[in-house]
């Protein structure tokens, strides 16, 4: 029982793995080149992945081009790239991995709970990424830092699903 408790443990502390300071800066350094651009963030998304906007009440059905420029869109896009902002900024200091930590686990809780699946929040990776790719200063060394972000985030959101 122990050595499961130990391994549960291990486990937990080996799923988070802060970023260095370069990474960080890599990171942040692209992050603040599109964190303006919520609402082309969020069509990119919906244009890649059809089904993320199926799930939403709000959006279903309804023609991309038309609710891109509803406020609901706005709306949603921005509470999306606060989201980001928020986890970039915090995982500046290591002293923050307990808050960063409960607010991944928080909106993988919530994410589940909207039925939302790890393949739809794999495809939000995809589209992020690719649009990181194209709209920011891009190169292996900032690819493989948000690899490592994104990998951290998953780490803890899966644990809800
Ligand atoms: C990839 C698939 C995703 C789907 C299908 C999805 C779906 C949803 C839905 C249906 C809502 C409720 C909207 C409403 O009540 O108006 C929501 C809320 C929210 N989502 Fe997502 N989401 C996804 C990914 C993400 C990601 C990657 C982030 C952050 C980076 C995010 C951040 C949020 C936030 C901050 C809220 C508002 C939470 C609240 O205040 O209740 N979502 N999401």
């Amino acid at each position: 029982m122990k050595f499961l408790v130990l391994l549960a443990l291990l486990g937990a502390a080996a799923a988070y793995t802060p970023l260095t300071a370069e990474e960080y800066a890599y990171v942040s350094g692209a992050w603040n080149k599109v964190k303006h651009s919520e609402v082309d963030i969020l069509y990119a998304v919906f244009k890649a992945y059809p089904d993320i906007q199926a799930k939403f009440p709000k959006f279903a059905g309804k023609n991309l081009d038309e609710i891109k420029g509803t406020s609901d869109f706005a709306l949603h896009a921005t509470r999306i790239v606060t989201f980001i902002s928020e986890v970039v900024t915090l995982s500046q200091n290591t002293a923050n991995n307990d808050a960063i930590y409960n607010k991944l686990e928080l909106f993988g809780t919530d994410h589940h709970n909207r039925g939302v699946t790890k393949d739809q929040l794999t495809e939000f990776r995809t589209a992020l990424t690719t649009y990181l790719s194209k709209h920011a200063p891009w190169g292996d060394n900032v690819a493989a830092a948000w690899n490592k972000a994104f990998d951290n985030v998953f780490e803890v959101a899966f644990t809800k699903f």
